[in-house]
């Protein structure tokens, strides 16, 4: 390969190969290789050993930085024509990129619902894009890792052995692809070529007040509109009120509207509450609307036996969209959509367009392909990153670190409501602690949040709560322990006295 090069180079070399450092061979006749593959070897495994550090030292730095100015600037340059030499591209990342991330890797990080990925999710990241499989379809093993992680959630969540699935961005795609079958199903195929005019009367859809904005936006994408999504009320737990949804369910028949769809929550993602998923089952059944449920992160409390008993009822759902990378840890992105019924599930989104013709033998045997459950055709093999997780960590340890952050989530509730500065403001049924500084208002909560941010001891998030601004902990993290919630206190009660005392001024 270098010998190769070297005999291709021509006239006089301009600027360094990217990767290697040698000199530029005319460009028409390179590929994007390395021209020395001993020097990317090295460099990689350097970035590799660097990244390792990172990861096993990151209590060491701050949760989260804001990105300085002139860092910021870099990103705002011309198209590079040229490459640079990758020990330098390598050098930018480490200054400029990854001391600027989110910090959802840190134990401290408790702001939304972030999964804090593992070294091995890492690890298989970059096996996948040696491999570079497009997981959309053909006859290749990625397909049948992709079918392997489909079974494994079938049995997780006691759906049939040949239930569907496929993995999505997230779980705001897999809700809307949830929704795109249930419509299906409740019009039939004709709405795939007609549109809504195919539908005999006006859908309506239910999901719990407290459900995520994305069932909303599923509705609009969807074309149905998000007016005619029923927002059902919820009891104080936070669950979905059962009494309310029956109701509105017989209102929208009498009207002579058309019921679709039922979204159960398990986990909202306010406060973690969860729908009582058996009786919405119940429902759902007596009125034969596809039932769905939403559960991002606290679907996978199935793992755990313990846990499992706040999501009984899923195993009666149509449709389940779940995050691997959230509680899972998988590194982002890899959300998850399963099927009950595999054939409508196959029927929303199969189109045998002439190129995608199957063959009996060959690259283009097999049946089905991924593209025939969702609206990707191109699609990384996100599935070798959540098998190499479960392969190698297992589902137990997954599971019992599950549980842990439910336990740091009470132990941070008993600590708060020992201290008269603060009120719990929700019940705390998983992870999620919602809380205020007690008397103060919503620019208190505002100041304290962005003040942990921005000195970078911790990262809790907002929310709104009852029209009030609550200061929200979400404990995901796999790190996370029960010394880093008394971490999190300590600061919290230093940000917070600063603030009651000297109104604006932060602590620092
Ligand atoms: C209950 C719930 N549904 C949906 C979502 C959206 O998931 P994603 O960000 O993977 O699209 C979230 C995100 O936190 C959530 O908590």
């Amino acid at each position: 390969m270098r010998k190769t090069a070297a005999a291709l180079r021509t006239r006089k070399p301009a600027a360094a190969d990217p990767a290697s450092g040698t000199p530029h061979v005319a460009l028409a006749e390179r590929t994007l290789d390395p021209d020395d593959w001993e020097r990317f070897r090295e460099l990689s495994h350097r970035a590799l050993d660097d990244m390792i550090d990172h990861l096993s030292t990151i209590e060491e730095r701050p949760v989260w930085q804001p990105a300085p100015a002139a860092t910021r600037a870099r990103f705002e340059r011309p198209l590079p024509h040229r490459g640079r030499d990758l020990a330098h591209v390598l050098a930018d990342f480490a200054s400029h990129i990854k001391p600027y991330a989110t910090g959802n890797t840190h134990p401290l990080f408790m702001g939304w619902v972030h999964g804090a990925g593992t070294p091995v999710g890492m690890l298989a990241e970059m096996l996948a894009a040696g491999l570079n499989a497009n997981c959309g379809g053909r006859n290749h093993i990625g397909l049948d890792v992709e079918r392997q992680l489909t079974a494994w959630f079938a049995e997780v969540f006691g759906f049939p052995r040949y239930a569907s699935g496929v993995f999505v961005t997230g779980t705001s795609m897999a809700n809307f692809l949830g929704l795109l079958i249930a419509r299906n199903e409740a019009l039939g195929q004709a709405v795939r070529t007609e549109g809504l005019a195919a539908a005999p009367a006006q859908l309506t859809a239910y999901t719990s007040a407290q459900a995520h904005g994305c069932i909303a936006q599923a509705l609009e994408l969807a074309g149905i509109g998000s007016r005619h999504l029923r927002l059902v009320p919820v009891d104080a737990a936070g669950a979905m009120r059962l009494d309310r949804l029956e109701a509105a369910i017989a209102k929208d028949r009498r009207k002579g509207h058309l019921p679709f769809l039922v979204v159960g929550t398990a986990g909202t993602v306010n406060t973690g509450a969860m729908d009582d998923l058996e009786g919405i089952a119940d429902i759902a059944e007596a009125h034969k609307i596809w039932f769905h449920v939403d559960g991002a992160f606290g679907a996978l409390a199935a793992l755990s036996k313990r846990l499992r008993p706040l999501v009984a009822g899923i195993e009666r759902a149509q449709s389940i969209a779940f995050d691997l990378h959230k509680w899972a840890h998988v590194p982002y992105d890899a959300g998850f959509l399963l099927v009950r019924d595999a054939e409508a599930h196959r029927r929303t989104f199969a189109n045998r367009a002439a190129y995608l013709q199957r063959a009996p033998r060959g690259l283009g045997a097999g049946e089905v392909w991924p593209c025939d459950l969702g609206p990707d055709l191109s699609r990384g093999f996100r599935a070798l990153k959540a098998w190499f997780t479960l392969e190698t960590l297992g589902a137990d340890r997954i599971a019992a670190s599950i549980e842990r952050c439910c336990r740091v989530a009470r132990h941070l509730e008993q600590r708060l409501r020992k201290l008269p500065m603060f009120e719990v403001v929700a019940p705390v049924a998983l992870n999620i602690v919602c809380f205020r500084v007690r008397g103060a208002g919503d620019e208190v909560q505002e100041a304290v949040v962005m003040d942990l941010q921005e000195r970078g001891v911790a990262a809790p998030s907002l929310t709104v709560l009852g029209g009030r601004t609550v200061i929200r902990t979400a404990i995901v993290n796999h790190r996370t322990t029960t010394r880093h919630a008394d971490r999190f206190v300590e600061h919290l009660m230093a940000s917070t006295l600063a603030h009651l005392q000297c109104g604006s001024v932060v602590a620092r």
